[in-house]
């Protein structure tokens, strides 16, 4: 039987999920996400992330028992969304990375977003593939890591639509957390 990923908007249900998906989480991808090892999601993160907030997109997967992760993009100013994306260890390399990602993008894009910043560890450099359907990447590199900024066109192409759903190894729909489709 195929299981079926459901990926749709964080609520505030999901934050005892979505903290046992963060402690199962390796030290490096802890790092990864944070740039520092946390030991749990910072909590104003986590509260802002599940508060349905127009400036925070916040997006889980999950199959239907577990939370296996998060994809959340906030408005920093000036059409800019700062990226953050965490998949449990043992989900990943499945596309789901990818087409949260997507997901969270469209969504933003959808909100008025143009531009996207993502801070990545360099061994994480492969997410700048990820980003490239998205827009234009641009990429530097300073002693923090590696800096990602993508500059988005208003409407999202089709073939990244095409994008989010091709990767996933896993039946997977995006839903809203009432279990309707989004419009
Ligand atoms: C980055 C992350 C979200 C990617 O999620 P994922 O579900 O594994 O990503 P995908 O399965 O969609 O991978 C897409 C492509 O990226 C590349 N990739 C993914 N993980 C990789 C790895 N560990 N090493 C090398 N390439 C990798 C591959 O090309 C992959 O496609 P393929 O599996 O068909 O070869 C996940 O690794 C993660 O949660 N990391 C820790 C947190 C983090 O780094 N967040 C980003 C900064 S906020």
């Amino acid at each position: 039987m195929t299981e079926e990923l459901v990926v749709r908007k964080a609520v505030p249900g999901d934050v005892p999920g979505i903290e046992a998906m963060h402690s199962a989480c390796s030290l490096d991808s802890r790092i990864a996400r944070w740039h520092a090892p946390l030991r749990a999601v910072p909590s104003r993160y986590l509260a802002d992330a599940v508060s349905g907030r127009r400036e925070h997109v916040a997006l889980v997967a999950t199959d239907r028992r577990d939370v296996i992760a998060l994809a959340s993009a906030v408005h920093v100013g000036g059409g800019s969304w700062d990226l953050g994306v965490l998949v449990r260890d043992d989900r990943q390399r499945q596309g789901l990375g990818t087409s949260l990602v997507t997901a969270v993008v469209t969504e933003a894009v959808r909100r008025g977003a143009t531009g996207l910043r993502a801070d990545l560890t360099p061994s994480r450099h492969f997410l700048l593939a990820v980003l490239q359907p998205l827009g234009r990447v641009l990429a530097s590199v300073d002693g923090d890591g590696l800096h990602a900024r993508v500059e988005m066109a208003a409407t999202p192409a089709t073939d990244r639509t095409t994008r989010f759903v091709r990767p996933l190894r896993v039946g997977s729909v995006l839903r809203e957390p009432d279990g309707t489709t989004p419009r």
